[in-house]
């Protein structure tokens, strides 16, 4: 049954129809239609737009559609136009004349426009969970390993040695602020636009602060047209997913590098690797690769919401009702690349002798050997000269600053003494650096307490 019938005297197309429809997507927000239903009808009720006695009904009705819709006793009919159309039909269907005065200052431009805010504020809910546990996870992680060594990276080439807990936690640091902001967006996006009709708003005495309340909302909106074209925090939202999960993939190609036989810095648990078919010894990275791959496709929900948004004139258009499979779409990956990326990293296994190992070549304390040369008093440029010739010298012979004689290290400058080997061990480079932010043991564990409080 259409909503709009009266002025029809034609039966719409099938292929029209198919088209317009929305049911095969929007279906997923019944919880949200009908508790929009509920806190309408009680503010008709308590304006005396509406009887006590209609709204009970209605009411009543509405949490019977929507218990036989949890229990599979009432299914969608795939042939409605859209979710508010089925859920209005089917109302008044069980309960008659009622049933045709929910829609009492009410068009399905505002209904849809709240829908869509009340869905999109529970789902921000949920991936501020997921990223939770995902720090929860991380924070694990740096606690059990801030003197595992390993090698930094610039450039993808050795650099300055780190730990396990300093590495990973640049990426609490970055999931912290994909928290803050969907909590900001969350926050922008919570006014109610229920009550902005079709576009300008009602003739009928709504109270729009109790619709908002009732809704915990923290007011309602203040432009109606704004009110139902608005779609902003989609755009919003979408870009914050976007960086999320541009994050993820950036972690997922690291883990995807120290998996490789060439790294072995990890080992990925068995139930989040698979096989190859043919090539019997492989045990592949993936999950990691999925996620990286999934970017793309959250990516471009961004990309196209912008641009279906980009020549909308005021107020509603049908345009906007491709607003929805993306933004799902794009929710539902990220979701499962949250939950499925912290299962994977909770039950990988760090192998710390060959990160050790590797941090221990590659010349990563070349940097710390030219300051000791500063603290005897060599002007940092020389001393950087000086150590770049200790490093031609190894190269050749396949050897580190650590194997080079006190002889050798005295043939290219006189400055050099016996404490040389300590002041460029692995865990002297570590341990000297311990200003706020660096990998130094202690100055990690006052960060690491600074993260626990802020989960
Ligand atoms: N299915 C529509 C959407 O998702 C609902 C709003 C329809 N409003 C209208 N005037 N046709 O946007």
């Amino acid at each position: 049954m259409k909503l709009w019938g009266g002025r029809f005297t034609k039966e719409e197309n099938h292929a029209v129809n198919d088209f317009n429809s929305s049911i095969s997507f929007d279906q997923r927000f019944y919880r949200q239609d009908i508790r929009g239903s509920i806190a309408h009808v009680t503010m008709l009720a308590k304006q005396q737009i509406l009887s006590d006695e209609d709204k009970d009904v209605i009411i009543a009705g509405l949490n019977q559609i929507l218990s036989d819709l949890e229990s599979g006793t009432l299914t969608i009919d795939p042939e409605s136009e859209d979710i508010h159309s089925f859920i209005e039909a089917t109302l008044t269907e069980r309960i008659g004349e009622p049933g045709k005065r929910l829609h009492t200052g009410r068009s399905r431009n505002d209904q849809v426009a709240l829908d869509m805010k009340l869905y999109i504020r529970d789902e921000i809910d949920e991936l501020d969970q997921l990223c939770h546990e995902l720090l929860t996870t991380i924070l694990s992680i740096m606690e059990n390993n801030l003197e595992t060594y390993m090698p930094g990276f610039t450039h993808l080439q050795k650099a300055q040695p780190v730990t396990v807990a300093h590495h990973f936690g640049a990426y609490f640091e970055m999931f912290t602020r994909d928290r803050s902001r969907l909590s900001d967006i969350r926050r922008r996006m919570n006014l109610c636009p229920l009550g902005a009709g079709a576009l300008a708003g009602t003739t009928y005495p709504l109270d729009r602060t109790l619709s908002a309340s009732l809704l915990d909302f923290d007011g309602p909106t203040l432009n109606s047209m704004d009110s139902v074209a608005d779609r902003d925090y989609l755009i919003e939202l979408l870009s914050a997913l976007s960086t999320i999960m541009m994050h993820l993939s950036r972690f997922s190609e690291e883990i995807i590098i120290w998996n490789s036989n060439e790294y072995g810095f990890i080992e990925l648990d068995d139930a989040y690797s698979t096989g190859s078919s043919i090539m019997p010894q492989k045990k592949n990275p993936d999950i990691a690769e999925l996620v990286r791959g999934k970017t793309g496709r959250v990516y471009g929900a961004l990309m196209s919401m912008l641009t279906t948004m980009k020549g909308i004139p005021l107020a509603y258009n049908k345009d906007m009702q491709e607003d929805k499979e993306m933004t799902f779409d794009a929710i539902d990956t990220v979701k499962a690349c949250l939950s499925l990326f912290n299962g994977m990293i909770s039950t990988m296994t760090f192998r710390k002798n060959v990160m050790e190992k590797s941090a221990m070549n590659g010349f990563t304390n070349a940097t710390d050997a030219a300051d000791y040369l500063v603290g005897k008093g060599v002007a940092f440029r020389d001393a950087h000269r000086i150590v770049g010739e200790l490093v031609l010298y190894c190269l050749p012979k396949g050897i580190g600053l650590l194997d080079m004689t006190l002889e050798e290290y005295k043939s290219i400058s006189p400055v050099f003494e016996e404490d040389i080997y300590e002041a460029i061990s692995l865990k002297t480079c570590v341990e000297k650096r311990m200003t706020i932010g660096a990998p130094g043991p202690d100055a990690m564990k006052s960060v690491i307490e600074t993260y626990k409080a802020s989960l």
